[in-house]
């Protein structure tokens, strides 16, 4: 049988990003230089890595980034400060918090902290609303990569009246991920630890979005043949090896030869959420430009 085709993010990512640059270039002829402004508490090594890429990603398409690393030992008084600060500076367009923050900080305190027009990760109850209504808005960059992704594959008005289920309700990627499918006229069916029968239900869906971070926990049982699937699972792994590997939550080769079209982890969706971050950026940018 054929092999499902390799959904290329590398590829996708890369495009988005060209894109943003030109958007970046626009918005500097009108005398503004979008800024993004990234926050990390404590040193956990996978967060310094995202924090690093993304400041990367920053430079390299124009956008001008501040990077504030603060000890764990910051107190949650301190860190809603150094938002509100940010939220005053009017040179800064976009502000990002990496998450996880240490346990005595309240991470939604945080985010309400941001202000809307400048939360860039989509993450604040007011952006949150706005997807559920449908307006156009920031919107979380994990799942608008997402979309992206199967709109490249199904064509722009492609997903209508597909079923699509999501596997994980995370705020982050789950339900904004919801909204946004069923923005896009799908039938919708969000799955999680609680459901019954999940792999059956799963195994109606003519999309699968993958994301409850557990390593290759979906496998070709859980697939309709010639079902599109986006794994958005990033889990590091042990190997016999004693070394480390990043997999997703869909097993790929179980899965690939069966999908229409699934995504690789890594090169699948991770650098689509980068991109979708940078697009954030341009975008806060323009709205607070007036
Ligand atoms: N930690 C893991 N994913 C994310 C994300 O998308 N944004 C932020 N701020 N932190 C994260």
């Amino acid at each position: 049988t054929e092999q499902g085709l390799r959904i290329d993010g590398k590829a996708a990512a890369a495009e988005l990003l060209e894109q943003v640059k030109e958007d970046v270039q626009a918005v500097v002829k009108h005398g503004v230089l979008p800024t993004l402004a990234v926050i990390l508490v404590g040193d956990d090594p996978a967060s310094d890595v995202y924090v690093r890429n993304k400041v990367r990603a920053a430079e390299n398409v124009g956008i001008r980034s501040l990077e504030y690393r603060l000890p764990a030992s910051t107190s949650e008084a301190e860190l809603l400060q150094r938002v509100k600060d940010l939220n005053a500076d009017a040179s800064v367009h976009g502000i990002l918090v990496q998450m996880p923050v240490p346990k005595h900080i309240s991470e939604a305190a945080v985010i309400q902290a941001i202000d809307p027009r400048k939360d860039v990760d989509g993450f604040h109850k007011e952006n949150v609303g706005a997807l559920s209504q449908g307006q156009d808005t920031l919107v979380p960059c994990t799942p608008a990569g997402c979309m992206l992704l199967l709109r490249k594959v199904l064509g722009q008005d492609g997903l209508r009246g597909l079923h699509a289920v999501v596997v994980g309700r995370s705020n982050i990627v789950g339900k904004p991920m919801a909204a946004l499918l069923l923005q896009a006229d799908c039938s919708v069916t969000v799955l999680h630890s609680r459901s019954k029968d999940a792999s059956a239900l799963c195994r109606q869906a003519d999309i699968v979005i993958a994301a409850v971070g557990r390593p290759a926990i979906i496998g070709a049982d859980w697939i309709k043949p010639g079902a599109v699937v986006i794994d958005v699972g990033i889990n590091r792994i042990s190997t016999l090896e004693g070394k480390t590997r990043l997999v997703g939550d869909v097993d790929y080769d179980a899965v690939a030869p069966i999908a229409r079209a699934i995504t690789p982890v890594p090169g699948g969706v991770g650098p689509m959420t980068i991109a979708g971050l940078m697009a954030n950026t341009v975008k806060a940018a323009r709205m607070q430009a007036g």
